[in-house]
């Protein structure tokens, strides 16, 4: 049977053809509008983007290839503990600030811990310290049995004031008379990635024969403008402590940290507090702990360490643009004080925190657009329950107490784009302006 070719539909029928073809393009150009409404809607009542506080995905998205092949060889070499990467990353820190010795701990905590250890710390002895910090600090003094003596923040940098320690050092309260003749260490906090005011606090140190520990949890990289040139955190006084808790500049995969110091035996005494105070396998020398870091942290936190300069350059730019942005609002900076005195690594903004009138509105509504903000600290250490049998009082350290009402951390970690800043600044605003 023969064929026939098809003849041409009659005009209607093309028509109806040509409005079957059209009805997907009309179906998602009404689907586009609707959602496009929608969103319009949830903008008027969130955030246009979500902000977290931290990403840490986005760095692991970077480092993938490189980590994972460093973890690899540990697991090939299945030595975990004090390994050659723990060896080489110690190496590489102590380089990075400037030391002949750094010695790689379990966590900040316990460089803390170590570190005071190392000074022969005990009961009946004092501390001096902030009380605007986090806990781990006065929790290592106050384990060993040791006294906090606390001295006031200085408003501007929220680290210790050389002052307070100056009053409190020549004029202290009655009741702490006892305890300033039995201090023994010094032990500033380089809070949020700025050094605290080195110079007089070590002029202290030396005139009152204190030995000074820097809890540069927050800081590894940042520079103080020391007298000799730029010194890294944590190399001024006689032990530096690091933590390599993931949200820091340089943060592990789990808990970490490190112990620098200049001193020969300080160091020695910190390699044997670390495997329980034993210089040889089954003789203890000495009363330490476990404090140490295994080998997937240290092989982790080296190829990190590699990029943690240029980290810390973002970090910066980020703090710039936030710092412009918030000019002549009500929104209080924070101040880098050591910028413009031949430091590169002048504040390192391990948080990025602002002083605001109505902490409570502005917390509430970015937490409700999805952006991350976080209250570093909203109680001072003196006022903690379990420290309550110290007898500090509430009014003791006013600046402390004043910046646990006002302080607020912006997101600044390095992958943050301009348009996520964007989206801060202007809910941080809208809320201050909100009625
Ligand atoms: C100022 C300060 N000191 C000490 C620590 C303790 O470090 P880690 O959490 O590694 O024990 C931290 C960490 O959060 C800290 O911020």
């Amino acid at each position: 049977m023969r064929v026939m070719p098809e003849a041409d539909p009659p005009l209607a029928e093309n028509t109806r053809n040509l409005n079957t073809k059209f009805i997907p393009i009309f179906a998602s150009f009404a689907f586009f509008v609707v959602s496009f409404l929608n969103n319009l809607n949830s903008y008027n009542s969130r955030a246009t983007m979500k902000v977290p506080l931290l990403d840490l995905k986005a760095q692991y998205a970077q480092l993938r290839g490189e980590i994972r092949a460093v973890m690899d060889e540990v697991c090939e070499q299945q030595q975990f503990i004090l390994g050659p990467r723990v060896q080489a990353f110690e190496a590489h820190v102590a380089a990075y600030c400037g030391v002949p010795h750094a010695v790689g701990l379990s966590s900040g905590t316990d460089a803390l811990m170590a570190a005071l250890m190392a000074l022969d710390v005990k009961a009946g002895d004092a501390v001096i310290t902030t009380p605007f910090t986090f806990f781990a600090v006065l929790g290592a003094i106050v384990r060993l049995g040791a006294f906090p003596l606390l001295a006031d923040i200085d408003p501007v940098t929220f680290n210790l004031s050389p002052e307070s320690v100056r009053a409190l050092l020549r004029h202290p309260r009655e009741r702490l008379k006892k305890y300033v003749a039995k201090a023994k260490v010094l032990l500033p906090v380089h809070l949020f990635g700025q050094c605290a005011d080195m110079a007089p606090l070590l002029d202290l140190a030396r005139q009152y024969n204190l030995s000074v520990i820097e809890d540069a949890a927050q800081a590894i990289g940042t520079e103080y403008p020391a007298p000799s040139g730029a010194a890294k955190a944590g190399s001024l006084g006689a032990i530096g402590c690091f933590s390599f808790f993931p949200s820091k500049n340089l943060g592990g995969f789990g808990d970490g940290g490190m112990a620098i110091t200049r001193d020969d035996s300080l160091a020695a005494a910190l390699r044997t507090l670390r495997v329980h105070g034993s210089v040889t396998k089954y003789r203890h020398e000495l009363l330490g702990g476990n404090f140490r870091l295994d080998e997937l942290q240290a092989a982790v936190l080296d190829v990190k360490l590699r990029h943690l300069e240029s980290w810390h350059a973002e970090r910066r730019t980020h703090a710039d643009f936030y710092d412009r942005a918030f000019q002549g609002t009500q929104v209080r900076t924070p101040r880098a004080v050591y910028a413009g005195k031949n430091l590169r690594n002048y504040h390192t903004y391990n948080q990025y925190v602002v002083r605001l009138p109505e902490r409570v509105r502005v917390y509430t509504a970015l937490r409700a657009s999805d952006i991350g903000c976080e209250i570093y600290y909203p109680a001072p250490m003196h006022l903690q329950p379990c420290l309550s049998h110290l007898g500090y009082r509430a009014g003791d350290f006013p600046e402390s107490e004043q910046a646990t009402r006002e302080v607020l951390a912006l997101p600044v970690y390095p992958e943050l784009t301009e348009n996520m800043q964007q989206a801060v600044v202007a809910e941080v605003l809208k809320a201050l302006s909100a009625k």
